[in-house]
């Protein structure tokens, strides 16, 4: 299949994403790792990390380069953080055909709490709350023993105004997947098992 996850930050779409490529075989294509993994390339723009530690969006070009790349070489896809403004989605819309968009739904005072209590591996890349999902020995990854670190942009302050890009640009795409009938809205403040199982029967669903 080739599907988008929306979501604001911190509604979980990595986390989902970890299961959703082992169970249905897709590529994560996500353009937040990759533009982590290149945070001081120059570009004619700048360095991502100038957009990202702020909380800004990384400037269109440089994202929709990083995503036409990848998809070329995926057959089954799962986008995750791409989309987020119209003029993205329309470069996606000219670039690709969808089989679906699923849509994590979680209230923004719930987004804080999960945002500045986040971990994730520095070897591996995999999730971690210190609440909600926490590691079996703080400070290490269940999967590979890596390192787990507090992204710099989880701090409150910035992960408030991702919150506040986040409205401003990425929540309008909602209704407009929903507008063209593609939209699978799904119930993100659940518990991370019972909203994989949602996930899995939406996607089920669709191939
Ligand atoms: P990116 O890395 O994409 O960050 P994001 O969209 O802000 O998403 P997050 O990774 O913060 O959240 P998530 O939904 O994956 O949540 P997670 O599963 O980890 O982007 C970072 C930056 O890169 C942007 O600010 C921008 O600068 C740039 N960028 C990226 N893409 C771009 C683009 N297309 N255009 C321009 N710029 C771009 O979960 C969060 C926490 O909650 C975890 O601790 C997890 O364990 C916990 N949790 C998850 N699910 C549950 C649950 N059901 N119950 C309780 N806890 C849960
Ligand atoms: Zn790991």
């Amino acid at each position: 299949s080739r599907l988008i996850i929306l979501g604001a930050p911190g509604a979980g779409k990595g986390t989902q994403c970890e299961r959703l490529v082992d169970e249905f075989d897709l590529a994560h294509v996500t353009t937040g790792d990759a533009l982590r993994a290149n945070k001081h390339m120059e570009t004619e723009y700048g360095t991502p990390a100038s957009y990202m530690d702020e909380g800004e969006l990384v400037p269109d070009p440089v994202v929709n380069e990083i995503v036409e790349a990848e998809l070329e070489a995926a057959d089954g896809f799962v986008l995750d953080g791409y989309p987020r403004n119209q003029d993205q989605a329309e470069y996606l819309d000219s670039i690709t055909d969808l089989d679906g968009v699923l849509y994590l739904a979680v209230d923004k005072e719930v987004l804080i709490e999960r945002l500045t209590g986040r971990r994730v591996c520095s070897n591996c890349g995999a999730n971690y709350h210190v609440k909600f999902n926490p590691p079996a020995e703080a400070g290490t990854c269940n999967e590979c023993g890596g390192d787990l670190y507090h992204r710099e942009d989880d701090q409150e302050e910035t992960a408030r105004e991702r919150l506040r890009v986040y409205e401003e640009n990425t929540q309008p795409l909602i209704e407009f997947y929903r507008g063209i009938g593609e939209l699978i809205e799904i119930d993100g403040e659940q518990s991370i098992e019972a909203v994989w199982e949602d996930v899995k029967t939406a996607v089920q669903s669709e191939v």
